[in-house]
């Protein structure tokens, strides 16, 4: 049914308008009434309750940062059945982002390429609305992803972190410390080890009692991530998201001019799916059993959840198969877990 919809429909759209068309979709199925009536469909098997970070979550996976970057839809994709929303990237400055278009389908490929450049109502706006989620009495766990704004200088990047944990840490369940999106200036440079180690441990003092992670990206070294992943333990982390976008376009179906016409972006989806795996498995090698690792990277079915469960993952996130496989995708792959893991 979503398939004939996708290509009848939605691949005619521009895909940040069919994005922008899919909102208030997704927020009305988390609205009361309605919302009981999805949840009765969606809700997970009792048997995909995890326990991480110290948290509860109704299932080990989640919506990965990106896709609710106000926190405006979190209550209609836990309806969906997504065990966690990983708000933002928020900035502590609210920005418009780069110029559209900014996102394009690789449909080939089942991959997105997104130069979004992290638009988003500033880390204010998003912790107000954090705070109104927080007070419902059933709610996802709900992560806050935060990056550096645009017009802040690379120099100056700790104290705009800074200024963002502040705003979200009170009322978010965990803090995400964004170093890995390719569409920020400079962005990604802050993960060498000199600039990393100050830039967390002023975060994870901020945070107080919010656990922290920082997010990478897949395009780092065996040895970078390998001392990214030590960094994090030692600063007392509580945990790493695994991974973020990829600069690369290897090995893509989609015909390399139109590839190129798209232009400079992180690429999503399938193509990024044994890259993130195997950093997954190199982080997990590196980090104490108890470190929590979340893991994101063209995860499309259930099998792929439970590929990284066994990989070492504590909890895994998606994005870009939500827009290939439609709205009840969540429920989808929480079905397939419960019968993998019976
Ligand atoms: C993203 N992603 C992302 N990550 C992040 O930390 N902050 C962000 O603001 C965004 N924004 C964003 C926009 C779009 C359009 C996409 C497709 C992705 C990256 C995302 O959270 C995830 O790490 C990757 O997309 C890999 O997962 P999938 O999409 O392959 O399941």
């Amino acid at each position: 049914m979503y398939r004939l919809l996708f290509d009848l429909v939605l691949r005619r759209l521009d895909p940040e308008n069919a994005h922008h068309l899919a909102m208030p979709v997704i927020r009305l199925a988390g609205r009361r009434p309605l919302s009981w009536i999805v949840r009765a469909l969606t809700r997970p098997a009792p048997q995909l309750r995890t326990e991480a970070l110290g948290l509860v979550f109704d299932s080990p996976f989640g919506v990965a940062a990106g896709f609710d970057k106000n926190a405006v839809a979190a209550m209609g994709l836990h309806a969906l059945g997504f065990g966690h929303i990983e708000v933002g990237t928020v900035t502590a400055i609210a920005q418009e982002g780069n110029p559209r278009p900014r996102l394009f389908r690789l449909v080939a490929d089942r991959a997105l390429i997104n130069r979004m450049g992290f638009n988003n109502r500033g880390a204010a706006a998003a912790a107000e609305r954090l705070r109104r989620l927080r007070s419902r009495s059933s709610r996802p766990v709900l992560g806050a992803n935060i990056g550096k704004s645009r017009v802040v200088d690379v120099a100056d990047a700790t104290a705009d972190y800074v200024a963002s944990t502040r705003l979200v840490a009170p009322v978010a369940d965990y803090l995400v410390v964004n170093v890995s999106s390719p569409n920020t200036p400079g962005l990604r440079g802050l993960q060498a080890a000199e600039t990393l180690r100050p830039l967390l441990e002023a975060v994870r003092d901020a945070a107080g009692r919010t656990p922290l992670l920082v997010k990478i990206a897949p395009d780092l070294a065996d040895d970078e991530i390998d001392g990214i992943a030590r960094l994090a333990v030692d600063a007392g982390l509580a945990g790493l998201v695994a991974t973020n976008t990829t600069i690369s376009r290897d090995g893509l179906s989609t015909d390399a001019a139109s590839v190129e016409a798209m232009g400079a972006g992180g690429l999503s989806g399938a193509p990024l799916k044994a890259r993130s795996l195997e950093v997954l498995r190199r982080v997990r090698a590196a980090v104490p059993p108890d470190f929590c690792v979340i893991a994101a990277g063209g995860v499309e079915t259930g099998a792929d959840v439970a590929e990284r469960l066994a990989a070492g993952a504590t909890l895994v996130q998606g994005y870009t198969a939500f827009a290939y496989r439609g709205p009840f995708w969540a429920r989808q792959i929480n079905r397939e877990l419960a019968r993998l893991t019976a």
